[in-house]
């Protein structure tokens, strides 16, 4: 028997149950009760738990995790992507244990945060998760993770956390895995911290501070194999999802994500960063794959750029293409001017690399689909005026049309870089 721990709205609930007939009268309940309390006194019971509260789910994670079935599946949603992506650090970190970063990836960054957060909730009672799917769309994030209980299995999770060295300067951002093992002489794994720093004092790039944030979900957000079952299942039964062009496109370019490389990098950034013009992102995508590295793009972001290449191979290929397409000279303690006055060690080839285009990109699937209306998504809460900082934290999707700009204001791409500019100082705190 499926059981559905519902909430106040519970006469809504009950009417619904009646209407979907005899076979829904017969499996689900409703229950007036608080959600944490019910889950509580619930231990391991529910198969399936579906959080999805207003804001953030933080305060229902700890009775929730306790309540799934081993093997059973935890799906969570936080709409507080104001929180998870930077606006307030402190309130993150008070929330979910964990500081964000301020850079593109920030959507991705909150996804690993609340990963991050629901495992550490999970350790308290020695279980683990295993994330399925992982989305960001439109104004919210939402995960689906699996439950297991196994005191030994918990001890991998460090080798799963991540911090984020962010440079103050340039776009370069760096892993700090929390542990590591090494194996004994009898060939055990022995669990320990993670060796560090793996940046020094300043970045070799451009020579700015870090900021650090974290600690992050470093370790898989999808499982691709599940990923493509599901995408498969929902092809052969089209006509029944009404959903159906969103859902696709967005499974198929999950599908396609390099699934061992957290967050991603902005082409748009880095040619910001050097101010110079910005190759395509096909040539872009070749020069990596040229190199010997793999890339892909990500669904949190159709400009975004996943790739295993080291920061130092990204900034030389940025470095081969100024040379053929010069930038007016910068102030030389600039960190454009810093990454430019090196001489590349590797000599970038441009030429179009068979898998610089993903597959859907080569059959055309749409990756990306536009919002279904204007104005569509959640509204201010009464009082409330939508900022530029909301488009810059939320994605101007979640807030399409809701910000006139006024006469003389930056639009949002110029704005974003423009405060990014400002934190970059030598003595820039992680978030305003
Ligand atoms: C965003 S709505 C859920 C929408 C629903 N999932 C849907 O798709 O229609 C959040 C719901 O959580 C309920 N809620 C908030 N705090 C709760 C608690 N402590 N226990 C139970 N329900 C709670 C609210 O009353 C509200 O109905
Ligand atoms: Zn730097």
């Amino acid at each position: 028997m499926i059981k559905v721990a519902i909430n106040p709205s519970v006469e809504a609930c009950r009417r619904n149950i009646k209407f979907n007939g005899s076979v829904a009268c017969s499996k689900v309940e409703s229950h007036l009760a608080d959600a944490r309390v019910y889950m509580l006194t619930h231990p391991k019971e529910f198969d399936v738990v579906d959080l999805d509260p207003y804001g953030s789910p933080s305060v229902f994670l700890d009775s929730a995790i306790q309540s799934v079935a081993d093997g059973g599946m935890l799906m969570c949603t936080a709409t507080d992507m104001a929180v998870l992506c930077g606006g307030n650090g402190e309130v993150c970190y008070s929330k979910y244990g964990s500081y964000p970063l301020r850079g593109k990836y920030c959507h991705e960054m909150a996804l690993r945060i609340l990963l991050a957060c629901i495992e550490s909730h999970a350790n308290r009672y020695k279980r683990y998760i295993e994330p399925v799917l992982s989305v960001q769309m439109d104004f919210y994030v939402r995960v689906f993770v699996r439950i297991y209980t196994s005191a030994s299995a918990m001890k991998s999770t460090p080798l799963k956390l991540s911090y984020v060295y962010q440079c103050i300067g340039c776009d370069s951002f760096h892993l700090q895995p929390v542990g590591r093992t090494a194996s004994n002489k009898n060939n055990s794994v022995r669990y320990l911290p993670g060796f560090g720093p793996v940046v020094p004092q300043l970045c070799s790039d451009c020579g700015k501070k870090f900021n650090m944030g974290g600690p992050i979900w470093s370790g898989r957000i999808h499982d691709q194999e599940w990923v493509n079952s599901i995408l498969g299942e929902v092809k052969s039964m089209k006509d029944r999802y009404p959903a159906y062009d969103r859902i696709s496109a967005v499974l198929t370019t999950i599908s396609e994500e390099l699934p061992d490389v957290p967050l991603f990098l902005s082409l748009h950034n880095l040619c910001s960063t050097l101010k110079c013009t910005s190759p395509s992102a096909v040539m872009f995508r070749s020069a990596v794959i040229n190199a010997g590295y793999r890339v892909s793009g990500t669904h949190v972001n159709p400009l975004g750029l996943k790739t295993d290449a080291p920061m130092d191979v990204i900034w030389d290929i940025m470095r081969c293409w100024v040379k053929n397409h010069p930038v007016k000279a910068q102030l030389p303690d600039q960190p454009g001017s810093v990454i430019l006055a090196k001489e590349p060690t590797l000599q970038a080839n441009f030429a179009r690399a068979v898998a610089s285009l993903s597959k859907a990109q080569a059959k055309k699937v749409a990756r990306f689909l536009p919002n279904p209306e204007k104005h569509w998504g959640p509204k201010p809460r009464a009082g409330r005026q939508i900022t530029s900082k909301h488009i810059s934290l939320l994605g101007a999707e979640a807030v399409n049309g809701h910000l006139s700009l006024e006469d003389g204001e930056e639009p949002d791409a110029k704005r974003q870089k423009t405060e990014d500019t400002t934190q970059k100082t030598e003595d820039a705190t992680p978030s305003s």
